[in-house]
Protein backbone atom coordinates (compact mmCIF):
# COMPACT_ATOMS: atom_id res chain seq x y z
CA UNK A 1 0.00 0.00 0.00
CA UNK A 2 1.38 3.59 -1.05
CA UNK A 3 0.33 5.74 1.65
CA UNK A 4 2.33 8.10 1.06
CA UNK A 5 0.57 8.88 -2.21
CA UNK A 6 -2.44 11.64 -2.13
CA UNK A 7 -4.70 11.42 -4.97
CA UNK A 8 -6.20 14.19 -6.25
CA UNK A 9 -6.22 14.62 -9.54
CA UNK A 10 -9.15 14.12 -12.34
CA UNK A 11 -10.62 11.20 -14.65
CA UNK A 12 -11.06 11.87 -18.18
CA UNK A 13 -10.55 10.42 -21.48
CA UNK A 14 -7.26 11.02 -23.19
CA UNK A 15 -7.79 12.45 -26.90
CA UNK A 16 -5.67 11.45 -29.91
CA UNK A 17 -3.12 14.13 -29.65
CA UNK A 18 -2.30 12.93 -25.91
CA UNK A 19 -0.17 9.90 -27.15
CA UNK A 20 2.91 11.20 -25.38
CA UNK A 21 1.33 11.55 -22.16
CA UNK A 22 -0.10 7.74 -22.45
CA UNK A 23 3.39 6.62 -23.70
CA UNK A 24 4.85 8.49 -20.67
CA UNK A 25 2.47 6.63 -18.23
CA UNK A 26 3.53 3.41 -19.88
CA UNK A 27 7.34 4.01 -19.74
CA UNK A 28 6.95 5.09 -16.21
CA UNK A 29 5.35 1.17 -15.25
CA UNK A 30 8.43 -0.85 -13.95
CA UNK A 31 9.29 -4.46 -15.15
CA UNK A 32 6.57 -6.28 -12.72
CA UNK A 33 3.72 -4.23 -13.40
CA UNK A 34 4.35 -3.74 -17.53
CA UNK A 35 4.66 -7.59 -17.53
CA UNK A 36 1.14 -7.64 -15.31
CA UNK A 37 -0.62 -5.33 -17.75
CA UNK A 38 0.82 -7.09 -21.12
CA UNK A 39 1.33 -10.38 -19.74
CA UNK A 40 4.90 -10.69 -20.99
CA UNK A 41 7.87 -8.23 -20.67
CA UNK A 42 7.31 -5.38 -22.92
CA UNK A 43 10.90 -3.30 -23.80
CA UNK A 44 10.26 0.62 -24.19
CA UNK A 45 10.36 0.49 -28.16
CA UNK A 46 7.17 -2.06 -27.60
CA UNK A 47 5.35 0.84 -25.78
CA UNK A 48 6.99 3.55 -27.96
CA UNK A 49 5.06 2.01 -31.08
CA UNK A 50 1.89 1.16 -28.72
CA UNK A 51 1.32 4.59 -27.46
CA UNK A 52 1.01 5.90 -31.19
CA UNK A 53 -1.22 3.47 -31.77
CA UNK A 54 -3.31 4.53 -29.13
CA UNK A 55 -6.56 5.57 -30.72
CA UNK A 56 -5.82 4.12 -34.08
CA UNK A 57 -8.61 1.09 -33.39
CA UNK A 58 -10.73 3.39 -32.21
CA UNK A 59 -10.06 2.49 -28.71
CA UNK A 60 -11.30 4.70 -26.06
CA UNK A 61 -8.34 5.54 -23.64
CA UNK A 62 -9.89 6.95 -19.84
CA UNK A 63 -6.83 8.35 -17.66
CA UNK A 64 -6.44 9.60 -14.31
CA UNK A 65 -4.64 12.77 -14.24
CA UNK A 66 -2.27 14.81 -12.00
CA UNK A 67 -0.62 18.14 -12.38
CA UNK A 68 -0.78 17.37 -16.09
CA UNK A 69 0.73 13.12 -15.64
CA UNK A 70 -0.84 10.42 -16.63
CA UNK A 71 -0.91 7.96 -13.53
CA UNK A 72 -3.33 5.59 -14.60
CA UNK A 73 -5.36 4.20 -17.54
CA UNK A 74 -8.30 2.14 -18.66
CA UNK A 75 -8.11 1.41 -22.34
CA UNK A 76 -11.67 -0.05 -23.65
CA UNK A 77 -10.90 -1.19 -27.01
CA UNK A 78 -13.29 -2.88 -29.75
CA UNK A 79 -13.02 -6.59 -31.12
CA UNK A 80 -13.21 -6.09 -34.64
CA UNK A 81 -13.92 -3.02 -36.74
CA UNK A 82 -16.89 -1.43 -35.12
CA UNK A 83 -18.22 -1.93 -31.54
CA UNK A 84 -19.91 -5.29 -31.49
CA UNK A 85 -20.88 -7.42 -28.84
CA UNK A 86 -17.88 -8.14 -27.56
CA UNK A 87 -14.79 -5.67 -26.31
CA UNK A 88 -11.72 -5.73 -24.41
CA UNK A 89 -10.68 -3.68 -21.16
CA UNK A 90 -6.90 -3.51 -19.71
CA UNK A 91 -5.81 -1.53 -16.82
CA UNK A 92 -2.45 0.29 -16.02
CA UNK A 93 -1.95 2.32 -12.59
CA UNK A 94 1.65 3.45 -11.73
CA UNK A 95 2.69 1.80 -8.84
CA UNK A 96 2.98 4.80 -6.10
CA UNK A 97 -0.83 5.13 -7.21
CA UNK A 98 -1.91 1.28 -6.63
CA UNK A 99 -4.59 0.59 -3.76
CA UNK A 100 -6.14 4.06 -3.69
CA UNK A 101 -9.50 3.17 -5.59
CA UNK A 102 -8.10 4.60 -9.37
CA UNK A 103 -8.28 0.98 -10.96
CA UNK A 104 -11.67 0.50 -9.26
CA UNK A 105 -13.19 4.36 -10.52
CA UNK A 106 -11.27 3.87 -13.97
CA UNK A 107 -13.29 0.12 -14.17
CA UNK A 108 -16.91 1.57 -13.64
CA UNK A 109 -15.96 4.26 -16.41
CA UNK A 110 -15.11 1.67 -18.66
CA UNK A 111 -18.30 -0.82 -18.04
CA UNK A 112 -20.40 2.30 -18.54
CA UNK A 113 -18.37 3.11 -21.89
CA UNK A 114 -19.07 -0.37 -22.98
CA UNK A 115 -22.48 -0.15 -21.80
CA UNK A 116 -23.62 2.81 -23.37
CA UNK A 117 -21.61 1.09 -27.11
CA UNK A 118 -24.23 -1.74 -26.69
CA UNK A 119 -21.37 -3.84 -25.17
CA UNK A 120 -22.62 -7.23 -24.06
CA UNK A 121 -19.70 -9.00 -22.84
CA UNK A 122 -16.86 -7.23 -21.77
CA UNK A 123 -13.76 -9.00 -21.61
CA UNK A 124 -9.97 -8.67 -19.42
CA UNK A 125 -7.45 -10.98 -18.69
CA UNK A 126 -4.49 -10.85 -16.59
CA UNK A 127 -2.06 -13.05 -14.64
CA UNK A 128 -3.26 -16.02 -12.53
CA UNK A 129 -0.75 -14.35 -10.12
CA UNK A 130 -2.58 -10.43 -10.61
CA UNK A 131 -4.85 -10.58 -7.06
CA UNK A 132 -5.62 -6.99 -7.33
CA UNK A 133 -7.26 -6.53 -10.85
CA UNK A 134 -9.52 -10.13 -9.52
CA UNK A 135 -10.10 -8.38 -6.61
CA UNK A 136 -11.23 -5.20 -9.17
CA UNK A 137 -13.49 -7.42 -11.34
CA UNK A 138 -15.14 -9.11 -8.55
CA UNK A 139 -16.18 -5.84 -7.06
CA UNK A 140 -17.79 -5.72 -10.78
CA UNK A 141 -19.17 -8.77 -10.55
CA UNK A 142 -17.34 -10.49 -13.32
CA UNK A 143 -17.25 -13.83 -13.53
CA UNK A 144 -13.70 -15.15 -13.17
CA UNK A 145 -12.28 -18.11 -16.11
CA UNK A 146 -9.11 -19.41 -14.55
CA UNK A 147 -6.94 -20.89 -17.32
CA UNK A 148 -3.25 -22.24 -16.89
CA UNK A 149 -1.27 -19.55 -15.77
CA UNK A 150 -3.77 -16.61 -16.57
CA UNK A 151 -7.54 -15.45 -15.84
CA UNK A 152 -10.12 -14.23 -17.93
CA UNK A 153 -12.93 -12.03 -16.37
CA UNK A 154 -16.12 -11.41 -18.10
CA UNK A 155 -18.54 -8.35 -17.23
CA UNK A 156 -21.90 -8.57 -19.05
CA UNK A 157 -22.88 -4.51 -19.25
CA UNK A 158 -26.17 -3.49 -18.69
CA UNK A 159 -28.11 -1.96 -21.13
CA UNK A 160 -27.65 1.87 -21.91
CA UNK A 161 -29.99 4.06 -20.55
CA UNK A 162 -30.93 8.02 -20.51
CA UNK A 163 -28.71 8.43 -17.44
CA UNK A 164 -25.43 6.35 -18.59
CA UNK A 165 -25.77 8.19 -21.91
CA UNK A 166 -25.95 11.34 -20.56
CA UNK A 167 -23.10 10.50 -17.20
CA UNK A 168 -20.72 10.55 -20.43
CA UNK A 169 -21.87 12.74 -22.36
CA UNK A 170 -21.88 15.25 -19.50
CA UNK A 171 -18.53 13.91 -18.41
CA UNK A 172 -17.01 14.37 -22.20
CA UNK A 173 -17.75 18.29 -22.03
CA UNK A 174 -15.83 18.79 -18.68
CA UNK A 175 -12.94 16.42 -19.88
CA UNK A 176 -12.82 18.48 -23.42
CA UNK A 177 -12.53 21.34 -20.99
CA UNK A 178 -9.48 19.82 -19.00
CA UNK A 179 -7.84 18.76 -21.72
CA UNK A 180 -7.64 21.81 -23.71
CA UNK A 181 -6.52 23.52 -20.04
CA UNK A 182 -3.73 20.77 -20.28
CA UNK A 183 -2.41 21.35 -23.53
CA UNK A 184 -2.35 25.17 -22.70
CA UNK A 185 -0.20 24.39 -19.47
CA UNK A 186 1.93 22.46 -21.48
CA UNK A 187 2.33 25.03 -24.29
CA UNK A 188 2.99 27.81 -21.30
CA UNK A 189 5.33 25.82 -19.55
CA UNK A 190 7.45 24.88 -23.10
CA UNK A 191 7.57 28.52 -24.15
C1 LIG B 1 -4.37 -4.09 -11.23
C2 LIG B 1 -4.42 -2.59 -11.07
C3 LIG B 1 -5.03 -1.98 -12.34
C4 LIG B 1 -5.30 -2.24 -9.86
O1 LIG B 1 -5.39 -0.86 -9.72
P1 LIG B 1 -5.45 -0.18 -8.27
O2 LIG B 1 -5.73 1.25 -8.46
O3 LIG B 1 -4.25 -0.56 -7.52
O4 LIG B 1 -6.71 -0.93 -7.65
P2 LIG B 1 -7.72 -0.45 -6.51
O5 LIG B 1 -7.01 0.38 -5.50
O6 LIG B 1 -8.93 0.17 -7.14
O7 LIG B 1 -8.20 -1.83 -5.94
C5 LIG B 1 -7.25 -2.81 -5.59
C6 LIG B 1 -7.94 -3.88 -4.77
O8 LIG B 1 -7.05 -5.00 -4.66
C7 LIG B 1 -6.97 -5.35 -3.31
N1 LIG B 1 -5.64 -5.94 -3.12
C8 LIG B 1 -4.44 -5.33 -3.07
N2 LIG B 1 -3.47 -6.25 -2.91
C9 LIG B 1 -4.09 -7.44 -2.84
C10 LIG B 1 -3.63 -8.78 -2.66
N3 LIG B 1 -2.34 -9.06 -2.54
N4 LIG B 1 -4.55 -9.77 -2.65
C11 LIG B 1 -5.88 -9.52 -2.80
N5 LIG B 1 -6.38 -8.27 -2.97
C12 LIG B 1 -5.48 -7.25 -2.99
C13 LIG B 1 -7.12 -4.06 -2.55
O9 LIG B 1 -7.50 -4.29 -1.21
C14 LIG B 1 -8.24 -3.41 -3.36
O10 LIG B 1 -9.51 -3.93 -3.05
P3 LIG B 1 -10.52 -3.11 -2.06
O11 LIG B 1 -10.74 -1.78 -2.70
O12 LIG B 1 -11.74 -3.97 -2.03
O13 LIG B 1 -9.81 -3.00 -0.75
C15 LIG B 1 -3.02 -1.97 -10.80
O14 LIG B 1 -2.52 -2.56 -9.64
C16 LIG B 1 -2.06 -2.14 -11.96
O15 LIG B 1 -2.04 -1.33 -12.86
N6 LIG B 1 -1.22 -3.19 -11.96
C17 LIG B 1 -0.24 -3.39 -13.03
C18 LIG B 1 -0.89 -3.64 -14.39
C19 LIG B 1 -1.98 -4.68 -14.30
O16 LIG B 1 -1.92 -5.60 -13.52
N7 LIG B 1 -3.00 -4.55 -15.18
C20 LIG B 1 -4.10 -5.49 -15.19
C21 LIG B 1 -4.05 -6.41 -16.38
S1 LIG B 1 -4.64 -5.60 -17.85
Amino acid sequence: MNEGTQVSGTFRKLWPHEQDLFRDHLMRLDRTNRLMRFAHGVSDSFIEDYARQMTDAGSTVFAYIEDGQVRAVAELKKLGDTWGREAEAAFSVETAYQDHGLGTELMGRVIRAARNRGVHLLYMSCLASNARMQAIARKHDATLRFEPGEVIGEIVPREPSYFSLLAEAVEDRVGFMMAVLDLQRRIVKAA
